[in-house]
C-alpha cells in the first residue's frame, strides 16, 4: 500500500463521524448484538427441526415473537416474521388484493407500497392515492370520500420516512372498520419511536422493519389480525403458519425481538423525550442561525427523531456531500432515491416547489446519538451552508437584488 493511500486511510479513520441518518438504517445496539451472537454458531439449529438444536432455536424465535407482539399490542400468533419492511408491505398488499379490487393509498407512501400499488394497477386493480396537505397530513375525510363498493384495502403509512409526520391512523382505522375494509399501515418508521397498539389503531395489518430500530438489516415483521385470509408470496414449507415459507432467520429474529423489548422499555421510560429535545435543538438553532430555512412538516405530529429542513438556494445533494466530507452523515430523504435528480415525491406532494424539495435535508437521530453529536452538527452546518451559498448564482443574484 502506498504511503499516500495509508495516509488517507489514517485521516479517514481519525476523523470524527456523526451519524444522523437513522431513518435510512440504524446501528445494531451492543445489547442487541450480544443477544444475537449465540445464534450464529453455538445455537445454530433449524427452528423446524424436532431435535434439541431445533428446539433451542424454536424457543428463541417464539420468545422474540412474544416480544414483538408486546410492542405492537397483539397476540404472538398474529406476528409473521419477514425479511423487512418491503416484504411486510408486499405481503400485506399482494396477500389480500385481487384483480378487480380497489385500493386506497396516499401520495407520500414509501416505494415499497407505492410500487406495489403501481404493480396492482398493471394487473387490473384500481388504486386511489389520497393527497396530503402542506404539512404532510392525510385528511381522513378524503379517505372516507374515496371509498368504493369494491375497495378491498386501505394502505396508509403511520409515520413518513422523510418528514417523520405521523398520520391520523386511528381515524383511518375507524373509517376502515365502518366500511368493512382491510387497513394496513406501514409502521416501519414509527416502531420504537411512538407507542403502537394495533387495536387502538384499528388496523388488520401493520409492518415493521428491524434495521430502523437498531436490529439488523434483513428482518422484519408483519402483524396480521387473527382470521385474516392472506395468500403467501413465498411458497415452500409451512413456516410462519403457512404465511411465509422459508427457514427462519433466527439471529435476525432474535435481534428484532431484543430491539422490540428495548423499544418498549425506552417508550415506557420516556427516553424519546430526550431524543425530541435533541431534534428540536437542531431545528431551532438552524432556523435561528441560517437564513432562508424552514421545517417541512412543521405543525403536524411527528416522530421524535426526525426533522426535515429546507435550505433555499442550495442543492441538498451538494450539502449532503459537503457535510459528509466534514464527518456528518445526513440525507436528502429516502435512501433509495439518493443520487436521483427527481425531487422527493413526498415533499412535492406536500406542495413544495421542486427547487425547495431539492434543497431539503433530513436529519434523523438514533439511540446512539448524544447532545455532543448535536453540537458537532450545529458547529458545521451554518458555515457549510454559507460556503455553498457563496457559490450559488441564484443566491448571489438574490443578495444583489435585496
Ligand atoms: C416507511 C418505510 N417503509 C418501508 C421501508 C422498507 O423497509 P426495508 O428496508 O426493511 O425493506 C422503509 C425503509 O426505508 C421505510 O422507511
Amino acid at each position: 500500500m502506498s504511503s499516500l493511500v495509508q495516509g488517507l486511510k489514517r485521516k479517514i479513520q481519525a476523523m470524527r463521524r456523526v451519524y444522523f441518518d437513522n431513518n435510512a438504517t440504524t446501528p445494531v445496539l451492543p445489547e442487541i448484538f450480544e443477544a444475537m451472537r449465540p445464534y450464529f454458531a453455538e445455537h445454530f439449529g433449524n427452528a423446524s427441526s424436532i431435535h434439541h438444536h431445533g428446539q433451542e432455536t424454536r424457543a428463541a424465535v417464539e420468545h422474540a415473537r412474544e416480544s414483538v407482539a408486546a410492542l405492537l399490542g397483539c397476540r404472538a400468533s398474529e406476528v409473521v416474521f419477514t425479511s423487512g419492511g418491503t416484504e411486510g408491505d408486499n405481503l400485506a398488499i399482494f396477500g389480500l388484493v385481487r384483480e378487480g379490487d380497489h385500493v386506497l393509498s396516499s401520495t407520500i407512501e414509501h416505494h415499497a407500497v407505492l410500487n406495489s400499488c403501481k404493480h396492482l394497477q398493471s394487473i387490473g386493480c384500481e388504486v386511489t392515492y389520497v393527497p396530503v396537505d402542506g404539512s404532510g397530513l392525510v385528511d381522513p375525510k378524503d379517505v372516507r370520500r374515496a371509498l368504493r363498493s369494491n375497495t378491498k384495502l386501505i394502505t396508509i403509512m403511520m409515520a413518513n420516512n422523510e418528514t417523520g409526520v405521523v398520520q391520523p391512523v386511528e381515524e383511518i382505522g375507524k373509517i376502515a372498520a365502518e366500511a368493512d375494509v382491510y387497513f394496513h399501515t406501514d409502521a416501519v418508521q414509527a416502531a420504537g419511536k411512538v407507542p403502537i397498539d394495533v387495536k387502538h389503531i384499528g388496523c388488520g395489518l401493520l409492518s415493521i422493519s428491524g434495521h430502523k430500530m437498531h436490529a439488523p438489516q434483513g428482518v422484519g415483521a408483519l402483524y396480521v389480525r387473527k382470521g385474516t385470509i392472506l395468500q403467501p408470496m413465498l411458497r415452500g414449507g409451512s413456516h410462519e403458519r403457512s404465511r411465509r415459507a422459508g427457514t427462519e432467520n433466527v439471529p435476525g429474529i432474535v435481534g428484532l425481538g431484543k430491539a422490540a423489548e428495548l423499544a418498549e422499555e425506552g417508550l415506557r421510560r420516556g427516553d424519546l423525550a430526550r431524543m425530541a429535545e435533541m431534534r428540536d435543538r437542531i431545528q431551532e438553532k438552524i432556523l435561528a442561525e441560517v437564513e432562508a430555512t424552514g421545517v417541512n412538516g412543521e405543525g403536524a405530529p411527528r416522530v421524535p427523531n426526525t426533522t426535515n429542513i429546507y435550505f433555499d438556494y442550495i442543492e441538498g445533494e451538494a450539502l449532503v456531500i459537503a457535510l459528509d466530507l466534514k464527518g456528518l452523515a445526513v440525507s436528502t430523504g429516502a435512501a433509495c432515491s439518493s443520487g436521483a435528480i427527481e425531487p422527493s415525491h413526498v415533499l412535492t406532494a406536500m406542495g413544495l416547489p421542486p427547487e425547495r424539495a431539492r434543497a431539503s435535508i433530513r436529519f434523523s437521530l438514533g439511540k446512539q446519538n448524544t447532545p455532543d453529536d448535536v453540537q458537532f452538527a450545529l458547529d458545521l452546518i451554518p458555515q457549510t451552508v454559507a460556503r455553498l451559498r457563496e457559490l450559488s448564482p441564484v443566491y448571489n443574484k438574490r443578495a444583489v437584488r435585496s
